[in-house]
């Protein structure tokens, strides 16, 4: 299968931070995404959720202006997710938005709004169903400890679901005009055979799912979460979830691999009211940098209330973000991870773009005396400057007194920094090289 995606690629990897939207009708119980597998929530008990969505406050226009502030240029939002709640006016169930006391089609005014603001679309799909009749029993279900339940698996035929599927992403990806990225969730591995599927490719048809996509959306990306790591056509980027790697991921060969981090600013996807494990702005910037520094991009996730709206956390957090990608953000767009030759100094990330030559030296934690150094830089650059106020940043050679305890060679680069750290979360130096 021939990939036509070149393009989108490389604005996404340029574009490193997105948003992603989990929301549906457990926003309502507000006890996480996955409460009706958790609890083990009947159909007819989950109905009460279904009943009650009426998102009065939804907004997406004001969404796309936080996804703005705070610097993100793609999202990605779940049109179903695991509870199988689809957020559109689909032809193939029932069990959709529309049916519901809202009425109206979620899908369109977010693409509608989002695009209009200039921000690249993406969506989100589960594979995963706890709602659909031909769905077989798994360790996921939430009917999983119900011999009844089980027993109808007999007469399950997931060959019918798999046809759904495709049906259901042919028309999120034939009705909303241009789409960036599927995001897949997910593959379910087998804890009893290492390596192996409880449901995977064969389940899914991953094969003529991905087929699918690219002939719908010839530009389109697809993450990895088909069951298809061994083709080269069956994915695009990798999506490390819920941690942060130590660095960049390659191929067989050495090569780096694109992927993308999501993460929660709390424990849950979505909207969660007990949850209280909040990262902080300085937190969720570094691991912005972080990301960007091995070559990776950022999804941070949103779970929007029962209403429609934002959490105060998170808009607290997206406004916070967005101060710093004001004067920081050309550290971040079109930048990865600096030449293997030069290390980041003590407390720092590199960040490096190879258009402009530029060097980012992110600081994590302000050096006492003001004086960082990095090794492998000496003679090597032309200007530097704080890069939220462009003040210059001079050199300042080891004297020679100083040598007595330490030698600087010549490839050591030493800068003078103000001993006040500046007044932003992380001061950035903005390194012109040869
Ligand atoms: C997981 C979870 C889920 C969330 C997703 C985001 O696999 O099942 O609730 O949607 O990760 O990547």
């Amino acid at each position: 299968m021939e990939k036509k995606n070149q393009e989108t690629m490389k604005l996404w990897q340029r574009n490193r931070f997105g948003m992603f939207i989990h929301w549906g009708i457990y926003a309502l119980p507000a006890r996480h995404e996955w409460v009706k597998s958790r609890e083990q929530i009947s159909d007819a008990d989950y109905q009460k959720y279904f009943d009650h969505f009426y998102p009065d406050l939804y907004d997406p226009a004001e969404w796309a202006d936080y996804c703005k502030k705070a610097g993100m240029k793609y999202v990605v939002l779940t049109t179903k997710h695991h509870d199988g709640f689809c957020l559109w006016d689909t032809k193939l169930t029932d069990w959709k938005v529309t049916n519901t006391p809202w009425g109206k089609d979620l899908l369109r005014p977010y693409v509608d709004a989002f695009r209009a603001a200039g921000i690249r679309i993406g969506l989100y799909h589960s594979i995963i169903d706890w709602h659909h009749p031909h769905y077989t029993t798994d360790r996921t279900h939430p009917r999983r400890d119900c011999e009844e339940h089980k027993a109808g698996d007999a007469n399950r035929d997931m060959g019918i679901y798999a046809e759904y599927l495709r049906g259901q992403v042919s028309e999120i990806l034939t009705d909303y005009g241009e789409i960036d990225m599927i995001f897949f969730d997910f593959s379910i591995s087998d804890p009893d055979n290492p390596g192996k599927y409880q449901k995977g490719r064969n389940e899914w048809q991953s094969e003529k799912l991905v087929k699918t996509c690219r002939e719908l959306q010839p530009g389109i990306l697809i993450n990895d979460r088909l069951d298809l790591q061994e083709f080269d056509w069956g994915w695009d980027f990798t999506t490390p979830e819920q941690f942060m790697l130590r660095k960049c991921p390659v191929d067989g060969k050495g090569n780096p691999i694109p992927w993308e981090t999501c993460q929660t600013f709390s424990g849950a996807w979505g909207y969660h009211r007990d949850e209280n494990t909040w990262k902080s702005t300085e937190q969720l910037l570094k691991m912005l940098i972080d990301t960007v520094s091995k070559g990776g991009n950022l999804l941070l996730n949103v779970g929007p209330t029962g209403r429609g709206e934002f959490d105060y956390r998170a808009k607290d957090r997206l406004l916070g973000m967005g101060e710093w990608m004001d004067t920081h953000a050309r550290s971040i767009y079109g930048c990865t991870q600096a030449p293997d030759d030069i290390a980041a100094p003590q407390d720092c990330r590199l960040t490096w773009n190879p258009e402009t030559k530029r060097l980012y030296v992110h600081i994590f934690s302000w050096p006492p005396t003001g004086e960082l150094y990095i090794e492998g830089l000496g003679g090597k650059v032309k200007y530097a400057q704080l890069l939220h106020d462009a003040s210059e940043v001079l050199e300042n050679p080891r004297a020679k007194w100083q040598q007595k305890w330490e030698l600087a060679t010549e490839s050591t680069y030493t800068m003078k920094l103000p001993i006040r750290k500046p007044n932003c979360i992380v001061p950035v130096v903005e390194l012109f090289l040869d």
